[in-house]
């Protein structure tokens, strides 16, 4: 492919059209959704499917979201239960991803699922991704759309500079209002911490993020998703390429600082100290500081509440990348 590949197109009916068919030709695009950029396939395609753990470089073994207009195309294909039910008619579309019992009939490739008996589903709330799944008609199978182990994108040119010469075609509808990844829940549990927090969801009643299965950590038997936790949280998962330094109230030498609240630094998440603005704005300072020239990075300590988990939970892994 040429260095010009991806394409990046504006939003808008005719960049819709062109991306509904590229799917349609059986293969994938980068879209908007409310948290991060996705890389979308036919999900009932396994061969479009696998297109996507190519271009990502993605370990296949690590099973993908997918995407669905409402909540009545995703009870064609997960089973839910009442508890499932009522999250999905709270939440739904917005920040949430439900991990269900499969239909046996769903038709979803086994790819997507990466050979478990549970789905991981959701309704984005973003009027891009929601256009291409009207156009397509086709449940979407979509992870965020970057290099398997590097930072996520939050923004169009982020999706060209990861993945370029690896897709066709980029849908630019601006930054993404969340910035972080969707909170994953199955049953009770949070299994990623995402936009909505556990108080959120449960009223205080559900149980909190589990332990992330480290990168050398068992892997899923075939055919049973028990213990399995979100296995897509390995460690190398958001990492950018250079150390990272979390709580840091001052800059050390060939640090670059991105502050939080009143300390400063040369970017800051959110001089106001919001949470939101900051999870908004977390993975471009991150691509930001990794595309600077300074030798290593330095995050300002962020309160450890609300979608601050999130953030939280998604600098240790950058921090920590093995
Ligand atoms: O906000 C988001 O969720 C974004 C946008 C594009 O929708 N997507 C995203 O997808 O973050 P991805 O593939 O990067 O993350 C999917 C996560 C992984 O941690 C994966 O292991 C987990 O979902 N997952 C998928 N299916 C699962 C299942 N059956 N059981 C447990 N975890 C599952
Ligand atoms: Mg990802």
């Amino acid at each position: 492919m040429s260095p010009t590949n991806p394409r990046i197109l504006p939003y808008g009916a005719a960049a819709i059209a062109e991306a509904a068919a590229v799917i349609r030709a059986g293969g994938c695009v980068a879209m908007p959704t409310e948290t991060v950029y996705g890389l979308a396939a036919d999900a009932t395609d396994s061969r479009a499917v696998a297109g996507i753990y190519e271009a990502k470089g993605r370990p296949s073994f690590n099973p993908l979201i997918v995407h669905v207009p409402d909540l009545a195309a995703a009870e064609r294909i997960a089973v839910f239960d009442e508890a499932a039910h009522d999250l999905a008619t709270r939440f739904w579309p917005g920040p949430l991803t439900l991990v269900l019992p499969l239909r046996e009939d769903a038709g979803i490739a086994a790819l997507v699922t990466a050979g478990l008996d549970t789905i991981a589903i959701r309704v984005p709330d973003h009027r891009a991704m929601q256009a291409l799944l009207a156009a397509a008609g086709v449940p979407l199978a979509a992870p965020s759309a970057n290099a398997s182990g590097s930072i996520s994108p939050t923004r169009a040119a982020h999706v060209a500079a990861s993945l370029a010469g690896r897709i066709p075609l980029v849908i630019d509808d601006g930054a993404t209002p969340a910035g972080v990844e969707s909170t994953i829940v199955r049953g009770n549990r949070v299994l990623r911490p995402g936009p909505l927090s556990q108080a959120d969801l449960f009223r205080g009643e559900g149980r909190g993020p589990v332990t992330m299965q480290p990168e050398t950590g068992p892997r899923p038997s075939p055919g049973s998703s028990e213990g399995v936790t979100a296995p897509g949280q390995l460690a190398s998962h958001y990492a950018p390429g250079k150390l990272l330094r979390l709580d840091a109230t001052e800059r050390r030498d060939g640090e670059w600082l991105i502050g939080f609240g009143a300390i400063a630094g040369d970017d800051t998440l959110s001089a106001s100290g919001d949470l939101i603005e900051a999870a908004a704005n977390l993975f471009d300072a991150l691509h930001r500081a990794d595309a600077g020239p300074a030798a290593a990075i330095a995050v300002a300590p962020i309160p450890e509440t609300g979608i601050g988990i999130a953030i939280n939970d998604r600098l240790r892994r950058a921090a920590h990348p093995r």
